[in-house]
């Protein structure tokens, strides 16, 4: 039996590798960027199967051009890139890598919500700058943490983790999210539901999302919220760029609307060199690495490579996001 054909976008963990090449004859992107998408279109006409990141759209065109394609494994909990419905109807399987960077991603928010809050990318650069003069009573002020209002708007599995941080600095939690967690549950995350996210983002002095893109979250956040939010507001993104109104969060930031934003996604990106977010210095911004740590990266490598093999075979994968697809 010859063995099934997969491509893998970009090179992974070696043991995630070496557990598909068992499986599967493999070919591996090498290149540090993307394949373009002609180049990926071309790729998907005679796989089995691809393992592919979240900057590489899996759209209609690309599955039609595709007609051996059983599965589809994204390297990523997010799957906004995919059009899961047309994969559906293909029957392929599209697969994501959930609770594995649930606690990395977690980390990563609370890591901006702090340098945010403090300044530290700012202090780092007035450090470098040679400004650091004297210890100056007035100089790089930020705002508290400890004690302050967080306000998480998506309490999914990594909402919940941020939650559990936040708790830790002694902050009050209240959430927002289209469903409401049950009573034991808000008790036991320390968190209480704000129904109306109008109510939420005014009694808030951090917010920070945890939704999936979708056509109802795009542009949740814009001009229009910015201006509920206290002028000391830090608001932190590490779910999806296009999640937040990016020309009125740059208005809000110069205007001194709000205090300072940590984001670690941007609606385009890689973020253009000339965006004007850029030119302020109450942002901080990092390349999109909430799930970035060795174990972790390892962990989702695994686990999208399970997927894969699973599709592969006709079988649902583990982590599946569109189970009802029927098997080809
Ligand atoms: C990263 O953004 C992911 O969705 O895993
Ligand atoms: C993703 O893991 C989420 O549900 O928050």
């Amino acid at each position: 039996m010859t063995k099934p054909k997969v491509f893998v976008t970009r090179l992974i963990a070696r043991e995630a590798l070496d557990r598909i090449g068992q499986a599967a004859d493999i070919e591996v992107w090498q290149e540090e960027l993307p394949p373009a998408y002609e180049i990926l279109r071309e790729k998907a006409r005679d796989i089995n199967g691809m393992l592919c990141m979240l900057t590489d759209r899996i759209d209609a065109g690309l599955m039609a051009a595709a007609p051996r394609l059983k599965v589809i494994s994204n390297l990523a909990v997010g799957y906004d890139n995919i059009n899961i419905a047309e994969a559906t109807k293909r029957g392929i399987f599209v697969g994501n890598t959930p609770g594995v960077l649930t606690e990395t991603t977690a980390d990563l928010a609370f890591a901006l919500l702090m340098a945010a809050a403090r300044r530290i990318a700012g202090g780092d650069r007035y450090t470098r700058q040679g400004k650091w003069r004297t210890w100056g009573p007035q100089v790089l002020l930020g705002q508290d943490i400890h004690g302050a209002t967080l306000a998480i708007i998506g309490l999914g599995r990594i909402g919940a983790e941020v939650a559990r941080r936040a708790r830790g600095f002694n902050m009050r939690v209240l959430y927002h999210d289209s469903s409401r967690r049950g009573a034991e549950e808000e008790c036991a995350l320390g968190t209480e539901f704000v129904p109306q996210l109008a109510e939420l983002l005014s009694r808030a002095d951090f917010i920070s999302l945890h939704v999936p893109l979708t056509p109802q979250t795009r542009h949740l956040i814009g001009a229009r919220e910015f201006a509920l939010m206290k002028p000391t507001a830090v608001i932190v993104n590490t779910s999806r760029g296009q999640v937040i109104d990016q020309a009125a969060l740059y208005r809000a930031l110069k205007d001194g609307r709000i205090f300072a934003a940590g984001l670690d996604v941007t609606e385009v990106e890689p973020i253009p060199p000339d965006d004007p977010l850029l030119t302020l210095d109450n942002v901080v911004i990092t390349p999109h690495i909430a799930s970035a740590s060795f174990a972790t990266r390892t962990k989702m490598a695994l686990i999208a490579a399970e997927n894969l093999i699973a599709g592969l075979r006709g079988e649902t994968p583990p982590h599946c996001v569109n189970p009802t697809a029927r098997a080809r």
